[in-house]
């Protein structure tokens, strides 16, 4: 199967789980294709499944997020699972704090908020993804790479 790993990012932390996604799926033996949306053609996508990535700004995804979820086909994608994700903070440095935060996150957020475009387009969305950086800016918190890849795992288990 092949995934389709679309991403933005401001300062590098989003990016970094899109690259942590995308490394899991091909580890799997699945292909897997990124994209920064910043770059992107609008070429055709073709996919067997989607995974979208913002940094939450103001409670939102960025607006090339947004631009990338609303210009999406609903007939090309809602047979398909589809994931929307997003980077979070600043959480605690704390492993243990940060990931109760992370776990009781309400919806004013990037990933919450492109679940609901989606939705609102007729897309359904499989399910969300949250992880955090310690800084306003970042860095990525040190355990997200790994958690991204674990529940990328869990997901392509639910694949098959
Ligand atoms: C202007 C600005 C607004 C932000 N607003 C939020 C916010 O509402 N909620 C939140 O959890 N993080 C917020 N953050 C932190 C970002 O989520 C963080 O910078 C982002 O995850 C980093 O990802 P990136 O490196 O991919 O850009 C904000 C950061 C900036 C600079």
């Amino acid at each position: 199967m092949k995934g389709i790993v679309a991403y933005d990012s401001v300062h590098g932390s989003t990016k970094a789980v899109a690259e942590a996604i995308a490394e899991q799926i091909t580890s799997e033996g699945h292909q897997a294709q990124l994209i920064a949306v910043k770059q992107w053609t609008k070429a055709p996508l073709v996919g067997d499944f989607l995974f979208v990535g913002s940094p939450t700004r103001g409670g939102k995804m960025t607006n090339e997020a947004k631009d990338f979820i609303e210009s999406l086909d609903p007939a090309q994608w809602k047979g398909k699972k589809v994931v929307t994700f997003d980077t979070v903070g600043p959480l605690s440095k704390d492993a243990e704090k940060r990931n109760k935060t992370l776990a009781s996150l309400n919806d004013k957020n990037a990933a919450s908020r492109m679940k609901e475009i989606c939705q609102e387009r007729g897309i359904p969305v499989y399910t969300v993804m949250h992880f955090a950086v310690v800084g306003m800016w970042g860095p990525l918190a040190p355990d997200a790479p790994q958690m991204a890849k674990e529940q990328t795992h869990r997901f392509l288990a639910e694949l098959k």
